[in-house]
This record gives structure tokens, C-alpha cells and sequence, in this order.
């Protein structure tokens, strides 16, 4: 079919995310391979958000492809209740990378899903029934995790479901508190938090659920006292401390997981995209051994038709089996390096970058309209001044995909990407950045 009868069917039938469907123009994918996707009319583009942050190991991926076809020709999907290979040695696999005792692992279709069965299990556990959640997160498109999220894409859903409680994440460029230096944020921005916890009844509080890296509020990467204090805090309080690596883990940040750069151990676990790198959907929550053993007497009442879905954990096996064999955890900390210092050269050339924050495979552009009071130059949650759209044109024209919204560009490509394929994405954003450089007046 050619590109413009397809997109007429596309237009007149598919419902976008996010979007007033009227604004909606996709460029219609045909094909992808590595971090390439061609459209269909032949353009190539690099992928350098991985997707949605998923596709981790990139598209095409043999090993994988081989994995799924022997499991579907075998069986595709079985009844949550009954047990198979894949879903057991899947579960075995997640408990050997995740950190500390998270052993046990409930199968979800994606991230949001995972938060939803994570809300209900820390509430069953602790019997309280307040949530805790970041300003400046998201969690996820469902009920209860778009009330957690921090973010203007919860707006339109409130009041959401009851119980959620906002607070202060530290942001060091943007301290909420007034300060200019990282550990003195992290201070501040822990000490208030205790404060709120104080008058707000410890007592009440089932769980805090935070990214360990924040993701698409701009990779806000936590000051290292705020994560201990975090930790300490909840462990004094009998509070379930809820991380989520939706984003964060399978090798994003340059480790398994993100919060392993803090050398903390949540009690639960909530993950998705990379596990399968979107070659089929799957998610989980995977609980420590404490909340596991309640619910060794108590139902854990929570259920979907496609918990441990045979296809999804086989393709999460062989993706974890492609992360190990093909060593992209270490490429993704060594590459993550590499695209760090070509980011701080761009911050240092163009007015209109304000920071440049990485971990692993995991960036992120601030922008600014001026580097001295850090002024954001389109603002928290823009549709006005667009600064994103014409940016992604610059760099659509320069065959780049990559995520940018309000003052944010992210970069994330799939982590089996090299040095030279760096320098070609750093190319193309540079371009892009001479373009947000002509906002500044
Ligand atoms: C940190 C985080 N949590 C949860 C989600 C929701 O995951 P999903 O879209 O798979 O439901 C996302 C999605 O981007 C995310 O970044």
C-alpha cells in the first residue's frame, strides 16, 4: 500500500496516545533492524529512544526471534493457575538479577499494571492504606498509577483513586529547595519529607513509590544521602518502599537495575519494557521474601487473563539470555560514558543547554533560555511554545528519532550501540540544539 493511502486508513481509523487526535501525523514504520527503522517510503532512521525506552537490545534480534518461534509452536498461552517451563524459569531468572531477596515475582502485560498490583499488595501488607509518590514521576497510564504520577498527564484523571499523597523528589538542577549543590538538595529534600511523613500519621503510610532514576521528568538522577535516608526512613516506619524500574532497569542506567547504583534494596520491585524489549508485552512486581510470606496465608487477590503469558516470559528469557552472552549491561555503562562526555561538550557549546544528565544508556538535554538563572526555556509541561515539535522536525529531517517534550530531550538508544553510531546521533542533535538555540532571544 503507498504511504498515503496508508496513512488516510490510519488517520481515519487509529486512536494516538496523549494527543488531540486532530495534531496526529505519524511517519508510517515499514521495518527495523538493530537501531535502524526504515518508513515506508524508505527513509532510514536511527532509533535513539529505543522505542519507548524499550527495545533494549535492539529490533531483529535473532536469538530472541528463534526463542519465540519455538515457544509458539509449542504453546502461546495457558490459564494463569496452571504452571510452565517458561513462566517458572522466567521467575528464577528475574529473582538472580534483581538485587537482594526480591525473589518472587508476579507476571503483569507492562509497567502500569505492575504498579496497580504493587498499590493493593504494599495495602494488604501493612493493612494502611496511604501512597506515597513523587512530584516530577510518571508510573503509568491505569487508575491508580496515573493518580501516583508527578506529571500534567495526571490532570485530566482526577481525582483519580483515593489515598495518594504527593511529595518532593530531589531535582539538584531545579532544587524545589533553593539549593545549588547536589548533596545539600538531597538534604533538604529528605529532611522535608520527614516532616511530612511526621504530621501526616507514619502510621497511615502503606508505601513510597519513586523511580530511582526519574525517567520522563527529565532523568533526575537522586542524590545518593537522599536514597539512604529514603531507605531508612521507610525501614523505621514499617513503610514498604515500592521501586519502580519500569525505565530504570535491564541495563538502561548501566547496571541491572537503576537502584543498584544506590546500593539499597526495596522491598518491592516493579518492571517492564526491557524485560522482553518490547517484543512482546510483560511486566512484573517482584516482592521480598517478608511480603511474599504473608501472602503464604493471605490471597493475594489481584489477577489478569495474561499473567505469565508462555510467549511474553520466553522472550524474557531470552532477552536476559542476550544481555549476558552479548555483555550490553557493561556496553551500556562503557557507551553511557562515551555519549556522557560527547554531552557535555554540546552543553558547552550551545546557550540553549542548560544540563546534560547520564547514567548508562540514559540521557537527557535540559533546555534553557538562559544558563545563569536556568530559566527553562518552553516550560513545565509546554504546548505553547512547541519547543519540542520543531526540534523533532530538525532532527526527523536528519534521520533521528528521538523522545523530546517540554524543556527535555531524551536519548536512550538500544544498547547494543557503538562509538561510531554515537557520533552520528551527537551530529544530528547538535543540529537540533542550533535550532533551540534560535528561541533564545
Ligand atoms: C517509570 C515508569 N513506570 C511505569 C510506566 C508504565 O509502563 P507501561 O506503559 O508499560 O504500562 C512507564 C512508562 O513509560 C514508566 O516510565
Amino acid at each position: 500500500m503507498k504511504t498515503t493511502e496508508l496513512k488516510k486508513l490510519d488517520r481515519q481509523h487509529v486512536i494516538y496516545s496523549w494527543k488531540a487526535q486532530g495534531a496526529v501525523d505519524p511517519i508510517m514504520i515499514d521495518r527495523a533492524e538493530g537501531i535502524y527503522m526504515w518508513d515506508t517510503d524508505g527513509k532510514r532512521y536511527m532509533d535513539g529512544c529505543s522505542g519507548l525506552l524499550n527495545i533494549n537490545i535492539g529490533h531483529g534480534n535473532r536469538h530472541v526471534l528463534e526463542a519465540m518461534k519455538a515457544q509458539m509452536d509449542k504453546l502461546c498461552y495457558v490459564a494463569p493457575s496452571f504452571g510452565t517451563e517458561p513462566k517458572a524459569r522466567l521467575a528464577e531468572m528475574v529473582a538472580e538479577v534483581t538485587p537482594g531477596n526480591l525473589d518472587y515475582v508476579f507476571f503483569t502485560n507492562g509497567g502500569a499494571e505492575a504498579i496497580e498490583n504493587a498499590i493493593k499488595a504494599a495495602r494488604w501488607y501493612t493493612g494502611r492504606h496511604k501512597i506515597y509518590a513523587a512530584w516530577r514521576s510518571y508510573h503509568g497510564g491505569t487508575a491508580g498509577a496515573i493518580t501516583l504520577t508527578g506529571d500534567p498527564r495526571r490532570w485530566p484523571a482526577e481525582p483519580g483513586i483515593p489515598g495518594v499523597v504527593h511529595f518532593f523528589g530531589p531535582y539538584p538542577y531545579q532544587c524545589p529547595f533553593a539549593s545549588r549543590d547536589e548533596e545539600e538538595c538531597g538534604r533538604k529534600t529528605l529532611d522535608v519529607l520527614k516532616t511530612q511523613i511526621m504530621l501526616d500519621g507514619p502510621k497511615t503510610i502503606a508505601a513510597i513509590f519513586m523511580e530511582p532514576i526519574v525517567g520522563t521528568n527529565g532523568i533526575i538522577i537522586p542524590p545518593q544521602n537522599f536514597m539512604t535516608g529514603l531507605r531508612q526512613l521507610c525501614d523505621e516506619n514499617g513503610i514498604v518502599l515500592v521501586i519502580d524500574e519500569t525505565m530504570a532497569g535491564w541495563g538502561r542506567a548501566g547496571k541491572w537495575f537503576g537502584i543498584e547504583h544506590y546500593g539499597i534494596v526495596p522491598d518491592i520491585l516493579t518492571t517492564a519494557k526491557g524485560i522482553t524489549s518490547g517484543y512482546v508485552q510483560l511486566g512484573l512486581m517482584v516482592l521480598n521474601k517478608k511480603i511474599w510470606e504473608h501472602f503464604q496465608e493471605k490471597p493475594f487477590t489481584g489477577g489478569l487473563t495474561y499473567s505469565g503469558h508462555a510467549l511474553a516470559c520466553a522472550a524474557g528469557i531470552a532477552n536476559i539470555e542476550v544481555y549476558k552472552n552479548d555483555k550490553l549491561i557493561e556496553n551500556s555503562a562503557k557507551m553511557g560514558a562515551y555519549l556522557d562526555k560527547k554531552l557535555q561538550e554540546l552543553k558547552g557549546r550551545h546557550p540553549s543547554v542548560g544540563d546534560a544528565r547520564c547514567k548508562g544508556l540514559w540521557a537527557c538535554i535540559e533546555l534553557t533560555s538562559d544558563k545563569k538563572t536556568r530559566a527553562p526555556l518552553a516550560g513545565f509541561g509546554d504546548s505553547v511554545r512547541n519547543v519540542s515539535a520543531g526540534f523533532n522536525k530538525v532532527l526527523y529531517e536528519n534521520g533521528l528519532y528521538l523522545f523530546a517534550k517540554w524543556d527535555f530531550v531524551f536519548i536512550s538508544p538500544p544498547l547494543i550501540i557503538n562509538q561510531g553510531q554515537i557520533d552520528e546521533m551527537v551530529a544530528a542533535i547538535d543540529k537540533g540544539l542550533d535550532y533551540t538555540d534560535s528561541l533564545i532571544k
